[in-house]
């Protein structure tokens, strides 16, 4: 199933939720379970800043917290021209709960674009290597 726009939605409604009172920068990101079910996260700043976790992970700890296991498609959305591609960290853990996923890329400006994990994240460590 290729219809983006559940998922795009999902991401928009969870960046409302977004907590970036030190850099403003709000992302919102969604996954896509094999079941059917979408997990939303937002970015999560403190004032430390460097505990923040970021909105893709916030999805991937409430889905999988949640006892979900297999997805098969992740988005991002922010409100950047560019569009914003996840964090190395980010990549490291869609990558080991989501494998080789497409990752859809959206603004507000009906900018998207589809990249797969394993363009995002080639020569991954992994479980293969332990
Ligand atoms: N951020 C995300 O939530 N996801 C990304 O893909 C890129 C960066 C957040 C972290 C921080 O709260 C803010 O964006 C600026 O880096």
């Amino acid at each position: 199933m290729h219809d983006y726009e559940a998922l795009i939605a999902a991401a928009r409604k969870s960046r409302e939720n977004a907590h970036a009172a030190y850099s403003n920068f709000r992302v919102g990101a969604a996954l896509r379970a094999t079941s059917g079910r979408i997990f939303g996260g937002c970015n999560i700043e403190n004032a430390t800043y460097g505990l923040t976790v970021c909105a893709e992970r916030v999805a991937i700890f409430k889905a999988i917290s949640e006892g979900e296991r297999g997805f098969d498609a992740v988005a991002v959305v922010t409100d950047a021209d560019s569009l914003t591609p996840p964090c190395g960290a980010c990549r490291q853990l869609l990558w080991e709960f989501c494998g080789d996923v497409p990752v859809i890329l959206a603004n507000y400006k009906g900018k998207t674009e589809t990249e797969a994990m394993r363009d995002l994240f080639p020569k991954p460590f992994d479980a293969s290597n332990l």
